[in-house]
């Protein structure tokens, strides 16, 4: 696919990084086909991360991600599923591979810095989840 959903999460916006994280995206050759700030729901992160809702995690990673805004986007780029991920570097910031997104603002597992789809599928579902046909450009 030619497109993948990322969003800032609460304590890298909190933290003031989404201008250097989106620094990051722009020089790392994606395009940002729709963007907005937006504060989740308790529901609505609960909604979005219900893959998860079986793992120990489930209710720390809800309640963070509906603590504060996040900067949700669309992204788009020739295999942007897989480049985002190596851009934003492994889910354990401590493992992240130096220069990636998570190991420069990622501060635990948890408050890794960003989220991105892991797959097409999964990336036509969650831009859908934030936008609107009319908010992509
Ligand atoms: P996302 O891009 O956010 O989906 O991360 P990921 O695909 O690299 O990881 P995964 O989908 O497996 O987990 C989703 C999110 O749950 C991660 O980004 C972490 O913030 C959180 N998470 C994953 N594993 C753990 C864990 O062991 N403990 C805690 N507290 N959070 C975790
Ligand atoms: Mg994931």
């Amino acid at each position: 696919g030619n497109f993948t959903f990322t969003m800032i999460k609460p304590a890298a916006y909190e933290n003031k990084h989404a201008g250097k994280i989106l620094d990051m995206i722009l020089q790392g050759g994606f395009r940002i086909k729709a963007i907005k700030l937006v504060k989740l729901s308790y529901e609505q992160a609960g909604e979005f991360y219900g893959i998860h809702k079986d793992r120990p995690f489930y209710n720390d990673l809800v309640t963070f991600m509906s603590s504060g805004p996040v900067l949700a986007a669309i992204l788009e780029k020739e295999n942007a599923v897989d480049d985002y991920r190596k851009l934003i570097g492994s889910t354990n910031p401590a493992d992240a591979a130096e220069g990636t997104i998570r190991k420069l603002f990622g501060i635990s597992v948890q408050k890794n810095a960003v989220h991105g789809s892991d797959s097409d599928e999964n990336a036509a579902i969650e831009a859908a989840f934030f936008f609107s046909a009319l908010e992509r450009c």
